[in-house]
């Protein structure tokens, strides 16, 4: 993969290093042998030029608004494949034959049940806890539950656990939201796809039979398709570096969802929906992107801006079409959405914004959505991150079977004191 070589001066010493190639995508320089050879070290938090790993899932151009899962772009998979599909291709490299659509879907339903025990656990929480703090605790649980795959060096361990994050994870979702608002749990039902199932434990009663909304299901498949996978961003990274020490998937996936809840991440979706709705109507707009633009104003305007994308998130547009079906399908009218579509407009025409190459993102639009079906806030980064356990778990393998996997252990600038010597007490 190597064909060039970087060159750097580094006082009296040059170093080369290879150049390495993707498939598509920017050249990597390898800096791996650069410590023994210089004693530096490269600087960059953030992460904002250094690639953290070699992966073949995903791949973002974010100056053409690019999003492919093993090469196939999202608005296809999002409007041709179903979310099992896009699960199998994320965790197996290729499309699943028809057979081995099935046989992937009937493993993945049979996992969906939890340990009763389970629900005891849900029981020590508060009824007011936020959703993803129930998540990131039950989550977190599971390997005390399955500790039967959790040996990672066992490929087929590997994959049952996988299946069970992926199976699982709706349910533990409507849990937390049965939970929140006092209802009953409700088992499974394996007569159903795996989105509608979940819509039916979240929404249906034990009193009522709970009949699926197609129009609901299919948009609900396509939120879940367009939150699978993300490249190496933050909560991914999390899952990664948790993994890189041994650690079980259930817990790596539980760091995943902890990191996934920050509001510049997953957890924007809930913030830009309230932010949509403490704008409530046009006429404010004005204000608010004015305060985005005031720097000492720590206000941003949610649902805006990505670090890879310089350019229309490629989830957005879906995104924004999907909005535009759902609600009226449903016959929903929500001033909300007209504030969106105002604001993304005036932001789009505004210096700023155009200066900055920010652009709505995946989250921008996905709120008006879930709220019209009849989520609260509180659960929007919870269906992301049941979504995202899909990428996770795929990255996840990625990671353990690649044999150059070390743990991931980065250095710093350290700017602390050099060393002196302690002082008593009675001396200070
Ligand atoms: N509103 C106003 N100004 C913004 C915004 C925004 N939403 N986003 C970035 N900027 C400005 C920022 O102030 C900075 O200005 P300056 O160069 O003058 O200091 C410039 O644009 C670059 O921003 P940054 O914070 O250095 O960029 P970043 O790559 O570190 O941050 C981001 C990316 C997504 C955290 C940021 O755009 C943001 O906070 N957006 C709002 C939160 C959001 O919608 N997050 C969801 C991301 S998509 C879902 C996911 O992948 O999790």
């Amino acid at each position: 993969m190597a064909e060039a070589q970087a060159k750097l001066a580094l006082g009296d010493k040059n170093v080369e290093m290879p150049v390495l190639k993707g498939t598509v995508g920017p050249d990597v320089i390898d800096i791996r042998k650069l410590y023994g050879q210089t004693g530096a070290f490269t600087y960059d938090p953030g992460f904002t030029s250094t690639a953290s790993c070699e992966s073949g899932l995903t791949y973002i151009d974010g100056d053409q608004g690019v999003l492919l899962h093993r090469g196939y772009p999202i608005d296809q998979l999002a409007e041709q494949s179903s979310f099992m599909e896009v699960a199998y291709l994320l965790l197996n490299g290729e499309l699943p034959t028809k057979a081995e659509l099935e046989k992937f879907d009937s493993t993945i339903t049979r996992h969906t049940m939890l340990h009763e025990q389970l629900a005891t656990f849900y029981r020590g929480f508060r009824r007011d806890a936020h959703p993803m703090a129930i998540m990131c605790g039950v989550v977190g649980a599971l390997s005390a539950f399955y500790h039967d795959s959790t040996d990672i060096t066992d490929p087929r361990q590997r994959m049952i656990a996988s299946h069970r994050l992926i199976a699982k994870m709706p349910t533990i979702a409507a849990m937390a939201y049965k939970y929140s608002v006092g209802q009953p749990f409700l088992y499974p039902d394996n007569s159903l796809s795996y989105t509608g199932n979940f819509l039916r434990m979240t929404f249906g009663v034990p009193a009522e039979n709970y009949v699926v909304d197609p129009v609901v299901e299919d948009a609900m498949d396509k939120i879940f398709i367009l939150h699978a996978d993300h490249e190496q961003n933050a909560s991914t990274s999390t899952v990664r570096l948790a993994g890189s020490s041994g650690a079980n998937p259930f817990a790596c996936i539980a760091a995943g969802i902890a990191c996934l809840w920050g509001p510049a991440h997953g957890g924007a979706n809930e913030a830009a929906l309230n932010m949509l709705r403490e704008i409530g109507t046009v006429d404010r707009i004005p204000e608010y992107i004015a305060r985005a633009k005031n720097k000492d104003d720590p206000f941003r305007l949610m649902g805006f801006g990505h670090r890879v994308y310089k350019n229309y998130d490629p989830r957005a547009k879906v995104m924004q079409k999907t909005a535009n079906e759902v609600l009226d399908k449903l016959g929903v009218t929500d001033p909300i959405f007209d504030v969106a579509r105002e604001l993304e407009q005036i932001a789009l025409k505004d210096d700023y914004f155009v200066s900055k190459k920010l652009y709505p993102n995946v989250d921008f639009y996905s709120g008006v959505i879930l709220s019209a079906i009849g989520f609260p806030t509180t659960m929007f980064t919870v269906l992301f991150a049941l979504a995202r356990t899909t990428g996770w778990v795929a990255q996840w393998n990625e990671m353990i079977s690649d044999p150059e996997q070390k743990i991931g252990r980065p250095r710093q600038l350290y700017t602390g004191p050099a060393q002196r010597d302690y002082v008593a007490v009675d001396r200070r």
